[in-house]
């Protein structure tokens, strides 16, 4: 620890090192977005309700709004800015794009990430499997339809 208000958070995202000082009270969401840069998590109901926050944490999808960013001290952090390989788009990114599943798009970096773990722990999921999966992702445009479609079929070229 820095002082008793700082925390030196070292830790991983999107496999670069991090070394920073950050308050003790910190949620991670803001530093990832504030700090570190990386605005493409989005933070909106700040409370744990709406899953637009998620990033992964040492693989399992995580409310980055309600998890302080002393915890994360030696974890590894995933968030959509580190998906695409290169030029290459990851395969739910592809999925979302063909589908057109985006409306606003502040959903969108937290959907995926979810989904992502949600495929990785088992690409072949039943219908109530996927629901359960992704219910603590809401889309406030409602744009669910085209949502499901994508993951499906990001479900289907990963199994
Ligand atoms: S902003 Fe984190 S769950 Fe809504
Ligand atoms: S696309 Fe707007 S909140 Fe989902």
């Amino acid at each position: 620890m820095a002082d008793s208000q700082k925390w030196r958070l070292q830790c991983t995202v999107n496999g670069g090192t991090v070394d920073t000082d950050v308050p003790q009270d910190e949620a991670l969401l803001t530093t990832l977005r504030d700090r570190l840069g990386l605005t493409g998590t989005k933070g909106s109901c700040l409370e744990g309700e709406c899953g637009s926050c998620t990033v992964i944490v040492d693989g399992e999808a995580v409310n980055s709004c309600l998890v302080l960013s002393p915890q994360m001290q030696d974890r590894k952090i995933e968030t959509i800015e580190g998906l695409a390989d290169g030029g290459k788009l990851h395969v739910l990114q592809e999925k979302f794009l063909a589908a057109g599943a985006a409306q606003c798009g502040y959903c969108t970096p937290g959907l995926i990430m979810a989904a992502k773990v949600l495929l990785e722990n088992n690409a072949n999921l039943t219908e109530e499997e996927f629901f359960e999966g992704m219910e603590g992702n809401i889309c406030r445009c409602t744009g669910y339809k085209s949502i499901c479609e994508a993951i499906r079929t990001a479900a289907r070229q990963w199994a």
